[in-house]
């Protein structure tokens, strides 16, 4: 890769052949802070944005908040302030530095090349622009560098993704990975705020002997899994399922990684977890594999299976780490190995990754403490 041209606040490179404009950071003094929209701000992921930004002390002058109609008027703490949430307009973001999209696909399409065509810097949540050579698909902790090739939008990834990818990049890296297998196992606030109140009245229901009337799942999710999460695709996977082999490899960069994963939704309010086998070029090594899981940053492993030590959803909710446990060599699969990786995925596979990118951007290194029946997800 080299540079072509450098001019005040932008740098031309030429990166895989082609010529991109990379955006180096804003110049901006982090003291003046940074003028921050969040679109979706009344959402399951926007209120995670709210709080993470607060709690990573992320240098913000103005907050704004948008969502649909439905919302306005709404009020929101931020800092101790309330902010009124308004009705997103196609001129809403006008002088906004930084958009963090967290509404859905569909008003993401819209809007979000439109905020950026400003010269707003969007960080976009939703699955809308992840396949889009143009636009970087990153986990900072594994392809930070990625984050400056944007031209406006980056995209955060699905959650589950983001979440296996944790504990399995620094495996990759040293056994060089080839395939993975995974079942996960997603809490309904991966479906968003109306999913965690379905499952609220449903398990109020069954106590009282009341009837269970689904909405937003086609069937009761209190005390039931349902092996559907997304819509189904020709070749029996559903998109949610695809997206760890698709979105897996921009992430690891690894055009020829294949997995094979069934996406499970469980009545856990929130943190998704994933049995992974993933099987390696060379033979993987239990020891090593700990170490470098142990010093990876975002990734806490808890693995002492004798004592009940692993992770679990409950154990895991609001924690920003990833936790990985049941460490194994695969007894039935060459050069593989199994794990058990739990993460909460409104924060790192949402509102955490999403705050991460901007931190990258603005080179701030962290905080201080450190569809139809729409089963859409991350
Ligand atoms: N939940 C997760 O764990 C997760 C993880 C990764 C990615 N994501 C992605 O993040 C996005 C949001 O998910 P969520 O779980 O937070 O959903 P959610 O709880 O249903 O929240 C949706 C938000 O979008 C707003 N909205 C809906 N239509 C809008 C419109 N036309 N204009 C402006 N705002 C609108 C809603 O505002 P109102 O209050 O006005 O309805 C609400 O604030 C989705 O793309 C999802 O795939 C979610």
């Amino acid at each position: 890769m080299g540079v072509l041209d450098r001019r005040e606040d932008e740098e031309v490179w030429i990166a895989d052949g082609r010529e991109r404009r990379v955006v180096c950071g804003s110049k901006k003094e982090m003291s003046a802070g940074y003028k921050v929209a969040i679109v979706g701000a009344t959402g399951a992921v926007g209120e995670e944005m709210l709080r993470v930004l607060e709690r990573r002390k992320f240098p913000v002058s103005e907050v704004g908040l948008f969502a649909s109609g439905r919302s306005a008027g709404r009020r929101m703490k931020f800092f101790g302030e309330e902010v009124e949430v308004r009705e997103l307009r196609r001129d809403s973001l006008d002088g906004y530095d930084f958009a963090l999209f967290s509404a859905g696909s569909g008003v993401s399409r819209e809007y979000a090349p439109i905020v950026a065509k400003a010269g707003v810097v969007v960080v976009d949540n939703s699955s809308a622009f992840r396949m889009e050579p143009e636009v970087p698909l990153v986990v900072p902790e594994i392809n930070g560098e990625d984050v400056f090739l944007h031209r406006g939008i980056i995209a955060n990834p699905n959650c589950t993704t983001a979440i296996t990818l944790m504990a399995l990049a620094p495996l990759h890296w040293l056994f060089g990975l080839k395939r993975i297998f995974a079942s996960s196992y997603q809490a309904v606030s991966g479906t968003g705020a109306r999913a965690v109140e379905e499952l609220r009245e449903q398990v109020r229901a069954w106590v009282n002997g009341d009837e269970i009337r689904p909405r937003v799942y086609p069937h009761q999710i209190a005390f039931n899994v349902l092996p559907h999460v997304d819509s189904f695709l020709e070749n029996g996977y559903t998109r949610e399922e695809m997206k760890m082999q698709n979105e897996g490899r921009r992430i690891l960069h690894l055009p020829g990684l294949v997995a094979s994963v069934t996406c499970v939704r469980v009545p856990v309010f929130r943190a998704h977890s994933v049995a992974v086998t993933a099987q390696f070029e060379r033979p993987p090594e239990i020891g090593c594999a700990v170490e470098a899981l142990r010093k990876f940053p975002g990734v806490v492993v808890e693995d002492e299976p004798g004592e009940a030590k692993y992770p679990t959803p409950l154990s895991v909710a609001g924690q920003d780490e990833c936790r990985v446990g049941r460490l194994r060599l695969d007894c039935a699969l060459e050069n593989a190995m199994s794990l058990w990786v739990v993460g909460d995925q409104l924060l790192k596979g949402a509102a955490l990754n999403a705050v991460q990118i901007l931190e990258l951007l603005v080179n701030k290194s962290g905080g201080e403490d450190g569809g139809g029946v729409d089963l859409k997800e991350g």
